[in-house]
């Protein structure tokens, strides 16, 4: 039996109190589907910044009553220390995801990508430390990779990092291994390689390429790619990443915490696979979509060529195990898209 399905039968004997940060937004409301389905106790901390209560009700709709009625939500911001104080309070375990995302939003505005992503980061890793919670695992990047130039990225060789929003989630794991130091206080990073799924944002000059491109295709318009599409990425279903966070919060493995882990699939797709795998997709679900060719622009400043990740350490300390495989994933994500874009 995997070390995943061991866990969710022992969660839900055994059900845990969780604080999540940044639940409003794609990965931790697709973290709160999965505790509440589990029969855990959750609490919230978002302040909408990027998040969306409308992914609330998209959870309420796919919990029964008792579970909903395990979810507390405390709207405020983690750059106030005391409202990340407040928010421990009583929780046996954190998953911190609330950040700035996003390369490009992080070249225009590093000071507000700072304050999220650093002040925001020790605000939260000191509230848990005051409040003895037994683990905080938190959201890292494969930004950190940064200018390192060795494939696949192995979690040891890591380069300088190319934008702020790289630099931020550094300083991050820097801050949760002096903690270990300092305090003893134990925490897992998880370096997240390209997340996708459902509740993903497609709006707004961040949005990631995955929904950005299926709510442009199933809107018959047209589709950038920056580069010559031979850029390539290790992208990961959300699954996956619910996955590798309930592994990390609750292992049992001595050897394991106080480092960062990868966390992707190990598979490599170039944007101009992507763009063939979600038309083709896209056009089997709505045959009358039209066939359409790329336009090509330019690189976009701060982002890396290639990313692909080696997930050997998280697989041998943690048990991750991906679930689904990138084709599998975009088929769900298809799925989602079209039944959910107006
Ligand atoms: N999606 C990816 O591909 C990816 C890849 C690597 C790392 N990550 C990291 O994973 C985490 C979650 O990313 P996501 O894709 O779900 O992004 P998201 O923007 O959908 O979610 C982030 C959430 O954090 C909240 N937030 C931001 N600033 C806040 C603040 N000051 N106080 C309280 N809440 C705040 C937002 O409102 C939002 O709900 C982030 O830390 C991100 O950096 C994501």
């Amino acid at each position: 039996m995997s070390a995943y399905i061991t866990l969710q039968k022992a969660l839900q004997s055994n059900p845990r109190t969780w604080l999540v940060t940044g639940l409003a937004g794609f990965i931790g409301s697709n973290l709160l589907e999965k505790l509440l389905k589990l029969n855990q106790r959750v609490v919230g901390l978002d302040n909408f910044a990027t998040g969306r209560s409308d992914n609330f009700k998209q959870v309420q709709a796919l919990v029964s009553a008792e579970q909903w009625a395990r979810f507390r939500f405390i709207e405020g911001s983690i750059e106030d220390a005391a409202t990340c104080q407040r928010a421990c309070e009583g929780v046996d375990l954190v998953l911190h995801q609330a950040a700035l995302g996003s390369v490009p939003r992080s070249m225009e505005a590093p000071l507000l990508c700072h304050a999220a992503n650093v002040t925001g980061f020790i605000n939260m890793l000191d509230a848990a430390r005051l409040a003895k919670v037994q683990r905080f695992v938190y959201a890292s990047s494969s930004a950190v990779y940064g200018d390192h130039p060795g494939l696949p990225k192995v979690e040891a060789e890591i380069g300088l990092p190319l934008s702020p929003y790289a630099a931020s989630k550094r300083i991050d794991e820097v801050y949760a291994d002096s903690f270990a130091l300092a305090y003893g206080f134990e925490s897992i990073g998880l370096r997240y390689f390209n997340v996708f799924g459902p509740r993903q944002d497609p709006n707004g000059a961040y949005a990631a390429v995955i929904p950005k491109w299926l709510d442009a295709m199933i809107r018959n318009e047209c589709i950038q790619i920056n580069g010559d599409g031979e850029t390539s990425r290790d992208f990961c279903f959300v699954d996956n990443i619910v996955q590798a966070n309930l592994l990390a919060a609750t292992t049992q493995n001595t050897g394991a915490p106080n480092q960062a882990y990868n966390i992707a699939v190990g598979e490599r797709t170039t944007l101009n696979e992507l763009f063939q795998v979600l038309q083709d997709g896209l056009r089997k679900l709505n045959p009358s979509l039209p066939q359409q060719k790329p336009h090509y622009g330019p690189e976009r400043a701060g982002d890396v060529r290639h990313s692909h990740a080696d997930i050997s350490k998280a697989k041998r300390l943690l048990g991750y195990e991906p679930a689904l495989r990138v084709g599998e994933g975009l088929n769900l994500a298809m799925e989602w898209y079209c039944a959910n874009t107006r």
